[in-house]
């Protein structure tokens, strides 16, 4: 999936009042006073400016987004607001330019169907957290795998549905990935999205380096 077509939707929608997510990610998360924590496509920003509270003035958040617009208006957001212990930076999530073993948690909400390339997603996941940090992460997964002619579609993949995978592929990404024990918190009941039948679930699961194969 080309990003500056995913870009290009977005930025339309960095000034709009339209909801943007699909879960609950940061609402699941616990961030804890002084945690240092990274949201991956972070939109307007809502869900950082939320966690910045929760970690407190010695912990620090992330958002991470590809679009300049969603970057500038989360941006001036929280300098309106005087929120000091956030910083947005505009990056693709296959190649974030933050550096490795940084956070204790990692949330993403509604962002990670539009990658093209998963498992670069999920290794950069696991190349960004500390050892025992964890992700919690809403999306959405296909019933069935979505036909090529949708998946290979910029429009439908930037409308959050053609570019998600089936369950199972999700679950053997994430372990491939590294991730050995995960949870899944919350998960609706099938439902019509696009062309297609998706689901919403809400999963998480720790690093953990010393686990043994
Ligand atoms: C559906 S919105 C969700 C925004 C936010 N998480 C929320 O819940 O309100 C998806 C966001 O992911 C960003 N995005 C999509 N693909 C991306 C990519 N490859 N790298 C970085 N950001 C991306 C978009 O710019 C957009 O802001």
């Amino acid at each position: 999936m080309n990003t500056s077509e995913i870009a290009g939707r977005y930025a339309v929608l960095a000034n709009d009042t339209c909801c943007l997510s699909c879960g609950g990610a940061a609402g699941k998360s616990e961030a804890r006073p002084d945690e240092v924590c990274i949201d991956l496509g972070s939109g307007r920003g809502t869900d950082v400016l939320r966690l910045a509270e929760e970690v407190g003035p010695k912990g620090f958040v992330y958002g991470i987004d590809i679009t300049d617009e969603m970057i500038r208006k989360a941006s001036t957001t929280a300098a309106k607001m005087g929120v000091e212990n956030v910083k947005f930076v505009q990056s693709d999530l296959e190649q974030i330019m933050l550096d490795s073993d940084i956070a204790d948690l990692v949330i993403s909400n509604c962002t990670l169907n539009h990658v093209s390339n998963k498992p670069k997603v999920w290794a950069e996941i696991y190349r960004l957290l500390k050892n025992g940090g964890r992700f919690v992460i809403s999306d959405i997964y296909s019933s069935d795998p979505v036909p090529e002619e949708y998946a290979l579609d910029p429009v439908a993949v930037a409308e959050c549905w053609a570019g998600s995978v089936t369950k199972a592929q999700y679950l053997e990404i994430i372990h491939s990935a590294g991730f050995k024990d995960f949870r899944i918190l919350e998960e609706s009941a099938p439902y019509p999205k696009g062309k297609i039948e998706v689901s919403s679930f809400t999963i998480t699961a720790r690093k953990d380096e010393y686990s043994c194969c």
